[in-house]
């Protein structure tokens, strides 16, 4: 298995070009299943995610050609020929999960195996599944699997959360639905808005989507497209958190701040300086220790839960002490035993970790069981007195195409080594 090794050494300096977005791309990739014509999307990020659901979308008789390196998927659904989404590949990527939403929409009628719970916590489907009800689907708990089948007509539907991967399976299944759809509390996010552009450019009725009411008013059928991936924001993130713990200045090509606008006013507020330049966003580190501030995960607009471990991780070497409280998920604090063993001083009760910072941490050897975690691991390294060996790598290639490659390309001393 491979593992990653950092040896903190001191300022970043240099570019690097952020990929498309994984999550919003898994939901594009399902949204193919909606039309018997092609959807081309570009700008695809290479992970093993996308691979992941390729193999799904594959078994259902989708169609998917490579071209250009990886970054452009053709996607057929001329001939499906399977409505059943198997458990040994939803369990994998909880994305998944999202062909329910276009299969029904498309054939009326879909198998789909549960998720079940994940690393970072229980994370059920229920709005999901009251949503298709909602749309006339008859939705039956078979199994382990979700057994949904109806004529979809329009409905108001209200969630009792803006739960991200629900508001786009509704989306999916309402836009070939008889009628018009209110999608009432649906998520904000940049991912939920991209993929009812696309369904736009394939013929879809869509308004409001980016703000917490969606109305979808139904069409006879889809029509092929080509589609650009948006930039990654949690990368983008990422990769803005890596200067302010390594001090220097970082250029990331391809963000914007209304991706990211909740972690550049936090980032700021910690004393750190962003500029929007034309190729992308700027993080600058003024020198000394940054400033500690407190960050509540929230729904877009707010903090992302998925940027959580990586502010973690510098709120260990800023000056004072933080407060980071984790409103999504319930599990998501499986970095700071491991920051902690890197001399990092965190205290956990329930959803809040209270972080004071320190001097400096030193290397260890660490490990991380979901993918956010472990690049706050790698990040920490960057600025960690010695070796960090980050161990479960394949957590990282699910979601950070090139992270070594990006990383070496600013000065970092980062290798990925293979025990053969
Ligand atoms: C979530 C994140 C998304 C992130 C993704 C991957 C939010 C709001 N969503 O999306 O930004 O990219 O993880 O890490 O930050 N829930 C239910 N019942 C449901 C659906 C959701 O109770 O049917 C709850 C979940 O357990 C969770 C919350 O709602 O506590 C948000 O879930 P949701 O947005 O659906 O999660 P993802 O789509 O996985």
């Amino acid at each position: 298995m491979d593992r990653i090794i950092v040896n903190g050494n001191g300022p970043l300096t240099g570019q690097i070009p952020i990929a498309g977005a994984k999550n919003t791309c898994l939901k594009l990739m399902c949204a193919a299943l909606l039309s018997d014509e092609p959807l081309t999307l570009t700008n695809v990020p290479r992970l093993s995610d996308v691979a992941t659901l390729s193999e799904l979308l594959e078994s259902l008789g989708v169609q998917i050609g490579r071209l250009d390196d990886g970054q452009t998927l053709a996607l057929s659904a001329a001939n499906l020929s399977s409505h059943l989404a198997h458990y040994d590949i939803v369990r994998k990527l909880r994305a998944s999960f999202n062909v329910l939403g276009p299969l029904i929409g498309r054939t009326g009628e879909a198998i789909v195996s549960l998720p079940g719970g994940c690393a970072i916590g229980a994370r059920a489907v229920d709005f999901h599944i009251a949503g298709l009800e909602a749309l006339g689907a008859t939705v039956e708990l078979k199994d382990g699997y979700v057994h949904a089948a109806g004529d979809l007509r329009g409905a108001e539907i209200e969630f009792p959360f803006p739960s991200v991967g629900a508001t786009e399976n509704i989306m999916c299944a309402a836009v070939r639905a008889r009628g018009t759809t209110v999608i009432r509390n649906a998520a904000r996010e940049p991912d939920t808005k991209a993929l009812a552009d696309c369904l736009i450019a394939m013929g879809a009725d869509i308004e409001g989507a980016g703000t917490d009411q969606i109305v979808v008013r139904g069409v006879d059928r889809l029509h092929g497209a080509t589609h650009r991936v948006i930039a990654d924001r949690i990368e983008l993130g990422t990769y803005m958190i890596a200067p302010a713990i390594a001090g220097g200045e970082v250029e990331c090509l391809g963000g914007s701040r209304g991706l990211v606008s909740s972690l550049c006013d936090k980032m700021e507020e910690a004393g750190l300086e962003i500029t929007e330049t034309e190729a992308g966003l700027k993080v600058r580190h003024t020198g000394g220790r940054v400033k500690s501030v407190n960050v509540k995960t929230a729904p877009f607009p707010g903090f992302p839960t998925d940027l959580q471990a990586q502010m973690m991780a510098l709120m260990c070497f800023a000056d004072g002490e933080a407060v980071l409280e984790e409103t999504i998920f319930e599990n998501r604090f499986m970095h700071a035993p491991e920051l902690i063993r890197m001399g990092a001083k965190i205290e956990v009760h329930g959803n809040t970790a209270r972080v004071t910072g320190v001097d400096g941490l030193n290397g260890a050897p660490v490990m991380a069981t979901d993918l956010r975690a472990s690049v706050s691991l790698i990040l920490a390294g960057l600025a960690a007195q010695g070796e960090t060996v980050v161990s479960r790598v394949y957590h990282l290639d699910r979601g950070y195409e090139q992270l070594v490659r990006k990383l070496r390309g600013v000065g970092a001393n980062v290798e990925r080594v293979s025990d053969g």
